[in-house]
């Protein structure tokens, strides 16, 4: 086992680190206020709208979270939810109450972060019953571990480490039943950017080196997976992602908010993309060879999971 390093939370780097995940609930509580999509939680995390952001930013976070979760949806789909998720860096993001709502949740969902954010978090899904009871009804046992560091559920755990140590984060996430022979989806949203390269090589290159079934979806940078072990990489700039979700929504996302320059939105989507790879074993069929596909494949292969 290699050494492990200490990574004090004091540390002034890692705090304007974990304020981005602020800066990025905030702006998806604004989009939603807005209508862009549609997110009951969100709210209980950042209370208020607060100020107005541009169109173009608003656009680019619609792009980004439909992206993400047409390709979560096509994996949940194909593994017929006979799977698990890791959210790395997943801040106070709502996806898990989204899934239960939509009745597609994995065997578990996990989500890491650091262990102040996730005390954040948890103290949230205490105290805010619609957060806590979706929880509570996907959960059987009375063995529910709620602390203030972490929570460990039946379908949704979240632990508090710090990514850049493999060890410490692979023992908690044994620690809580993270199962190797299962399919596996890891996200990484606006995350391993504030990782160095070698730090963001090390996470994904364990990833692909434990789970022989897998896919690594990864808002951002793009040049990374195919050096790491994974089978298949695949990346899309947000412009092109933009232009291939379903179009009909964008139409109405477009038409809520006027748009002066449609250069600055352009530029916006140009300077991101969403890559993913996968490794498949099981030989689910996970090669997903581009996202038009993955939207035809989530609108027309539904299929509700327990
Ligand atoms: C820009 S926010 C994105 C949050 C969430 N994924 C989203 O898109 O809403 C980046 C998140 O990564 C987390 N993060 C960054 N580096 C980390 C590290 N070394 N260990 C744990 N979490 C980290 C931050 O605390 C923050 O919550």
């Amino acid at each position: 086992m290699a050494t492990r390093q200490p990574f004090p939370d004091s540390d002034t780097a890692d705090e304007a680190v974990r304020s981005t995940c602020d800066d990025a609930t905030i702006s998806k509580r604004y989009a939603t206020s807005k209508g862009y999509w549609t997110d009951p939680y969100v709210q209980y995390f950042v209370r208020s709208v607060g100020e107005r952001k541009a169109p173009e930013i608003n656009r680019g976070y619609y792009a980004r979270v439909q992206g993400m979760n047409h390709l979560l949806d096509a994996f949940l789909r194909k593994t017929k939810c006979d799977c698990q998720i890791v959210n790395l860096g997943a801040g106070l993001d709502t996806t898990f109450w989204r899934l239960k709502d939509e009745n597609l949740m994995p065997r578990k969902y996990f989500e890491v972060d650091f262990p102040m954010i996730v005390a954040r978090k948890i103290h949230n899904i205490k105290t805010k019953p619609p957060l806590s009871k979706p929880l509570i009804e996907t959960h059987s046992t009375d063995s529910l571990l709620l602390d203030g560091h972490c929570l460990d559920s039946d379908r949704f755990c979240i632990i508090g480490t710090d990514l850049r140590d493999i060890p410490g984060l692979e023992e908690k996430l044994k620690k809580f039943h993270l199962n190797p022979e299962l399919p596996t989806l890891f996200l990484s949203e606006c995350v391993l950017v504030y990782l160095t390269p070698e730090q963001s090589s090390k996470l994904v290159n364990w990833a692909s080196d434990t789970f022989h079934t897998a896919m690594f979806i990864n808002y951002e940078q793009k040049e990374r997976f195919l050096k790491t072990g994974w089978e298949n990489a695949d990346a899309l700039d947000m412009m092109t992602v933009y232009s291939v979700l379903p179009q009909d929504d964008v139409a109405r996302i477009e038409r809520l908010e006027f748009l002066d320059e449609k250069e600055l939105l352009q530029q916006l989507l140009q300077h991101y993309s969403i890559c993913w790879a996968t490794k498949d074993k099981l030989k689910l069929g996970m090669c997903f060879g581009c996202l038009h596909s993955i939207c035809k494949y989530v609108h027309f292969g539904y299929r509700h999971c327990s």
